[in-house]
């Protein structure tokens, strides 16, 4: 098995869970304390990643299916995972990932109903073996985050919600749903932050998690 002497943190939840924000702000703390610091996202990381979440959030492409969908978030993990993530691992850094492996699982599996087992090999051939160390879930409840999200999207003046935004009540239920259920199955990776309430305590909460899990990965 292949040595990387880095850190891999990823973060999960449904639209407006505070994921983007808290994720600054911990690179900030860490920074400050002189710990190397990648931050990166999913779909996306790298040029022709970005160019692949272009088609997969544009709300004009509702025409895509759920297999394309599954092969095209598979394919963008797979260059970012080679391009971007490997590599800082690799150099020792702390690579914070906002969505990885998880969302495709919560949101192609349990949200557009495909397979589980199908996913979960497509995510081990895109991983190249590659698997986060420590996966925090922002857990909000779904009338909260849908409505941070829309206010986002007013206050950044974007005219469309992307196609996932678009979604009902009830499939972003699901996507929660999923994600408590995936933290049960593996509680030693996963790790569920509530992420209601003040910016700062959700802070904190990640914050300990974090350095508990980079503190055990160097012992
Ligand atoms: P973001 O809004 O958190 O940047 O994520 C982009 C959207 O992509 C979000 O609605 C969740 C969705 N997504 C999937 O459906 N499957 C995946 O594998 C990933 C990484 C994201």
């Amino acid at each position: 098995m292949e040595q990387l002497s880095g850190v891999f943190i990823t973060f999960e939840g449904i639209e407006g869970c505070g994921k983007t924000t808290q994720i600054a702000r911990l690179a900030e703390s860490l920074r400050q304390q002189h710990l190397p610091v990648v931050v990166t996202r999913e779909p996306g990381g790298c040029a022709i990643s970005d160019k692949i979440r272009a088609i997969l959030l544009d709300a004009d492409n509702s025409a895509i299916t759920p297999e394309t969908e599954l092969l095209l978030y598979a394919a963008a993990r797979a260059q970012h995972i080679s391009e971007v993530i490997r590599p800082a691992l690799q150099q020792g850094k702390i690579v914070l990932c906002d969505r990885f492996c998880d969302a495709t699982i919560a949101y192609q599996g349990c949200g557009r109903n495909l397979d589980i087992t199908t996913i979960k090999e497509l995510n081990n051939y895109a991983c190249q073996k590659i698997t986060p160390q420590l996966t925090l879930v922002l857990d909000i409840d779904v009338n909260t985050g849908l409505t941070r999200a829309r206010s986002r999207n007013a206050k950044s003046q974007l005219q469309n919600e992307d196609r996932f935004e678009a979604e009902s009540l009830n499939f972003h239920q699901r996507i929660r749903d999923a994600y408590l259920d995936l933290s049960y199955k593996e509680p030693q990776r996963i790790a569920v932050i509530d992420a209601s309430g003040n910016q700062d305590d959700v802070h904190n909460r990640i914050y300990a998690a974090v350095v508990h899990s980079i503190s055990t990965a160097n012992n």
